[in-house]
């Protein structure tokens, strides 16, 4: 009999952390996850997850809204006509820990980073699948697909993953691979187990950029020695926004073929597709890329698994690049006047604004001469009467920036901080840290008395209620490209700030496009988002 689902809900399992869930990606727009129920560890509540599956079937194919509804995956369908296997799973997807040894800055692990410390490890898993295989829930060809956190430097992967050998079971191993293991190496050798590398980079400085820390050397080493066993061993390229140019695209295919590669996967950023930001230029990296490995005899492939038919034609959009290369030419070459036409502007705007900063500079100077004799308890900038000449120097720096007034203003911001100097100030929020009534805050990282460059994470919290999302964030210091983030539930977002170099400052302005109220307190405040520099 036909009826709608998906893969996931028929014959998948989740393992997070704190919860087991139906798919471990948000399909269906800002829905969010898929969750069965709260689990951490023991034995895993398998008449609860048939229930929740049956359950969540009935309300796929009922009239209300379900978390799923507007999902691409889920179809209409003889599914039981074609299934594989009359145990529960098929397939389980590890992801109870998260624990790592780099900072990808696109990843759930860095950026979304509050686990806490009791969980980051995650609960014992050699039990969990005992049970799975001694019960007879996992498919005798069943496959576990390890994620993470970075699964080879969990407390007992090695042992996990001989047993599930010696059970006849597959394994999909994604690993940063910064750390080389053997029983992974021995695993490859053997045919049981496949493993995938997202190395994201064809040059050091943009690994060191994109992954946060310095380890590109070691990781080809590792990546050399998995292909070198002859087995199921590929590298994969998250083509976003600091690493889709030509140079890194040749150098990583030289890199891949050095180290004798045999099998490519691409995908987008799956937070750029989120929040809409793909630019051109990665678009045509994925053409580029592609032509690239073809003519270097790598077997490429686009992962189409979690893009939507839409997805996946924006970015093969100049694939091959023989017949379709021409538009992006086309497309730079429009791209080009428009950035001119905006360089004209923005400079004709400077020189117009030009008295009116002379005169900011001087009323920072005489704010700053005042200041001098009043001592404050606090380095916050409440958004009072008293502060709005302050707020408003600042709005004009990040409006139409001065590196005087910018200097001026730092000193001004230092004059009332008691905190340690490399330490981001945080400028016009409310004592609890909150942009307040649709006004900006403002975040001051001060490094003119560094011998080195500063380069500060900040953190941006929004917990608005359900209906009032999506929330824009944008952070401009008015020089730089801005950064935008759109939040699409409730979340704390961790953004590293550009490096400010030595003996320079910088000022941003952090902004959100709508405000949100407390429901449950009785707190009238209308609020933007949280700025601190911790969690
Ligand atoms: C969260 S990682 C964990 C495993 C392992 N540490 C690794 O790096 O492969 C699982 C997979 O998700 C991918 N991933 C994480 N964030 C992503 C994003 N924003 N867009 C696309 N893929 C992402 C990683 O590249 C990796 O292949
Ligand atoms: S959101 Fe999509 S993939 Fe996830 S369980 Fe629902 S239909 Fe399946
Ligand atoms: S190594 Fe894997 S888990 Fe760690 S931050 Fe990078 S993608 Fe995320």
């Amino acid at each position: 009999m036909e009826y709608v689902s998906c893969e996931w809900i028929e014959s998948r399992l989740v393992l997070e952390q704190r919860a087991v869930k139906f798919c471990c990606i948000g399909h269906s727009g800002n829905k969010g996850y898929v969750p069965i129920c709260d689990y951490d560890g023991g034995k895993l509540p398998v008449e609860e997850i048939k229930a929740a599956r049956k359950r969540l079937i009935e309300q796929n194919n009922g009239p209300d809204d379900t978390l799923c509804k507007g999902c691409h995956f889920l179809q209409k369908k003889d599914w039981d006509a074609e299934r594989r296997t009359t145990a529960l799973l098929d397939t389980v997807y590890v992801s109870n820990f998260s624990i790592c040894n780099l900072h990808c800055r696109y990843c759930f692990v860095y950026l979304e980073e509050f686990t806490p410390v009791s969980h980051v490890a995650g609960y014992p898993l050699l039990p969990v699948f005992e049970q799975l295989v001694q019960e007879g829930h996992l498919a005798h060809d069943g496959k576990i697909e390890w994620g993470g956190g970075e699964p080879t430097i969990v407390k007992g992967f090695a042992e996990i993953m001989r047993m599930l050998m010696q059970t006849g079971h597959t394994q999909q191993i994604h690993t940063s691979s910064v750390k080389f293991s053997p029983e992974l190496a021995e695993g490859l050798r053997l045919g049981k187990v496949q493993a995938v590398t997202s190395v994201d980079a064809g040059t050091r400085e943009t690994y060191k950029e994109v992954k946060g820390r310095d380890r590109f050397d070691v990781v080809w080493e590792s990546v050399g020695k998995y292909a070198a066993t002859g087995g199921d061993m590929s590298v994969k390229y998250i083509l976003r926004k600091n690493n889709s140019d030509a140079e890194n695209i040749r150098q990583f295919i030289a890199r891949c073929r050095g180290a004798g590669i045999k099998k490519l996967v691409l995908t987008p950023d799956f937070r750029e597709i989120a929040q809409q930001q793909v630019t051109e230029e990665t678009i045509y990296g994925f053409a580029l890329m592609v032509d690239e490995a073809e003519r270097n005899g790598i077997p490429v492939q686009i992962r189409d698994e979690y893009l939507n038919p839409e997805q996946m034609r924006m970015v093969t959009k100049y694939v091959p690049l023989s017949e379709k290369g021409w538009r992006y030419r086309l497309y730079e070459a429009k791209a080009s006047a428009r950035k001119a036409l905006a360089r004209l502007t923005k400079r004709t705007r400077a020189l117009g604004a030009a008295l009116a900063t002379q005169r900011a500079i001087e009323r920072a100077q005489s704010l700053l001469e005042k200041e001098a004799s009043i001592v404050h308890p606090l380095q916050l900038l409440e958004p009072s009467e008293r502060e709005a000449p302050i707020l408003g120097l600042l709005e004009r720096q990040t409006l139409t920036p001065h590196p005087r007034l910018r200097a001026k203003l730092t000193e001004l911001a230092n004059s009332r901080n008691s905190a340690v100097r490399s330490e981001p100030v945080v400028l016009g929020i409310s004592a609890d840290a909150w942009t307040l009534d649709g006004k900006p805050g403002y975040v001051i990282v001060d490094a003119s008395a560094s011998p080195q460059p500063v380069a500060k994470d900040m953190w941006f919290t929004c917990w608005a209620d359900k209906r009032d999302f999506p929330v824009r964030l944008t952070i401009s210091d008015g020089i730089g490209e801005d950064f935008e983030h759109t939040f699409l539930e409730p979340t704390q977002l961790r953004v590293p700030l550009p490096e400010v170099p030595a003996g320079e400052s910088r000022i941003f302005s952090v902004k959100t496009d709508k405000t949100w109220r407390r429901t449950s307190l009785n707190d009238p405040r209308e609020f933007g988002v949280r700025i601190t520099t911790s969690i």
